[in-house]
């Protein structure tokens, strides 16, 4: 069996109880195709990111996108921490922002609902193919240099794009990624 089918089936979650299985199938991979990502697939993950909820439907959120190839796209991949450099291959690096301050002032919660357009991001994208390895592993302080606006505070960078032929990938990523994620059991209490 090739290595990709191995690492998917090893990836899929396995639940007791019928969760959508876009949940069940999502994972984070550090190997990458280099198949470029669709124009019209980027629009309609954008599109699914303006609806996300957001407190007050504040909407503190931004997003820079580069393309493997383009300067832009050097310039974001110059700010990943050594850990993270295998990002390097992807075909789309995504600089999420969320902002501090709007017209109503300060936003307590501008982290939390970028949070969320991300995780919007993150499954509409699964939705059409992709995959996504969302990373705080960057220089935050550098990555202000290139925002639009100083009110857009970088948070986490997104690598996307299609998945990776994991048997010509170096052992080393092959290593990283072939385990199972585990997560624990009790998130809830009835009360
Ligand atoms: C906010 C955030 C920051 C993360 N930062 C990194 C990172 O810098 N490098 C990395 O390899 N993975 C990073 N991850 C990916 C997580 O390690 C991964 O989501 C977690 O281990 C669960 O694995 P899964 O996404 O494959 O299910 C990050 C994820 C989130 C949500």
């Amino acid at each position: 069996m090739k290595k990709n089918q191995q690492l998917i089936n090893l990836k899929e979650s396995k639940t007791t109880l019928p969760i959508n299985p876009i949940f069940k199938k999502r994972f984070s991979p550090r190997v990458f195709s280099k198949e470029m990502v669709k124009e019209e697939d980027l629009k309609i993950i954008f599109e699914a990111v303006r609806f996300t909820p957001s407190s007050y439907n504040r909407q503190p959120w931004f997003f820079y996108l580069a393309k493997k190839g383009t300067k832009s796209f050097d310039k974001l991949s110059s700010f990943l921490m050594e850990g993270n450099l295998w990002a390097k291959e992807a075909p789309f690096l995504i600089l999420a922002c969320y902002l501090e301050k709007d017209n109503y002032g300060k936003n307590a919660y501008a982290q939390y609902d970028l949070g969320q357009a991300v995780a919007t991001l993150v499954y509409q994208a699964q939705d059409l193919g992709y995959f996504t390895h969302q990373m705080a592993g960057f220089d935050r302080e550098r990555a202000k240099e290139i925002v639009l606006d100083k009110n857009h505070i970088p948070w986490v960078m997104v690598a996307l794009g299609r998945l990776g032929d994991y048997d010509k990938a170096s052992e080393d990523l092959v290593q990283k990624d072939f385990h199972k994620t585990e997560r624990k059991m009790d998130v809830f209490a009835n009360i």
